[in-house]
């Protein structure tokens, strides 16, 4: 995006081209001529709303100059900015992946194609319900994750413990209000539990909740967790969406089995 079109006050991150490659540019921008379009014979008036929205949104276009596959890129960008838990040799899963543009930014800033010398070199595992089409740096999954054995899945694939893990994992909308927020609500438990158990101590974990924000057992949790949680709407989420991330990092570590007693060999932990 070139700079005279940025807004005041908007600094640019990285320069034009190959941004998406560098998971820079915060792709905030400005149109000066809003675009209108006809209705057509056929198109329903919600489809030609979308399509006006796609065409004036400055994201839109920013995602398709820079090589993203999609404008929610810089909603990873604009968080990460802030947080720096995308730093080089992190190991990710990106939960909800399709069409990739996180992924896309998350290979650029762990260095998962070790393209930056002298750095350590990360690992990108993305997972999605749909088929995304392969992104070198990122191994993908395909596969719903609140199905059962899901999880197991994932843990098999990592082989490990991950640094972040991220979750903009969002149902199709069944325009039933509470259903939605509902299966929100059991994507981003599912994704929390998933990050209980696979997360380095002093990882992070970022998962889309909607409305008020991540709801209340689910915030304790992550507090019980966490050292430091928020809740984050990142500019490039719609101000009409009732979307949010909570943010969670400094994992404190999994529960460790504690130390036997002095002299009580064979001392069960479980059995306590
Ligand atoms: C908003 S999109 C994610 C966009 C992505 N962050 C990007 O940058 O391209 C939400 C994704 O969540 C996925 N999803 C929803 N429910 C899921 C589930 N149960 N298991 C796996 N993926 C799911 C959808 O298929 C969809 O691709």
């Amino acid at each position: 995006m070139s700079k005279d079109k940025l807004p005041p006050g908007v600094r640019r991150h990285a320069p034009k081209g190959a941004a998406a490659e560098r998971g820079g540019a915060s792709g905030r921008g400005r149109q000066d001529l809003k675009k209108r379009v006809k209705t057509a014979k056929g198109r329903k008036l919600s489809s030609t709303r979308w399509l006006e929205r796609q065409l004036n949104d400055p994201y839109v276009a920013a995602a398709r100059r820079d090589g993203y596959r999609g404008r929610a890129a810089y909603k990873l960008i604009e968080m990460d900015d802030r947080l720096r838990i995308l730093t080089p040799g992190a190991r990710v899963v990106d939960l909800g992946c399709a069409p990739g543009g996180w992924l896309q930014v998350a290979v650029a800033r762990v260095n998962a194609l070790g393209r930056k010398p002298g750095k350590r070199v990360g690992r990108v595992l993305g997972v999605d319900l749909q088929d995304v089409e392969p992104l070198p740096g990122a191994e993908v999954l395909k596969l719903d994750f609140l199905e059962e054995g899901a999880d197991e899945a994932v843990k098999e694939a990592l082989g490990g413990q991950a640094d972040v893990v991220l979750s903009d994992m969002a149902p199709f909308a069944s325009g039933h209000k509470t259903t939605d927020h509902l299966r929100i609500v059991a994507l981003c438990e599912a994704a929390a539990a998933f990050a209980r158990d696979v997360l380095s101590p002093g990882g992070a974990f970022i998962a889309k909740v909607l409305q008020g924000g991540a709801e209340a057992e689910l915030l304790a949790a992550l507090k019980r967790d966490y050292e430091h949680v928020s809740h984050v709407k990142p500019p490039a989420s719609r101000s009409d969406s009732s979307e949010k991330y909570v943010v969670a990092r400094g994992f404190r570590g999994s529960p460790a089995a504690p130390e036997p007693p002095a002299g009580q060999a064979g001392w069960d932990p479980a059995g306590v």
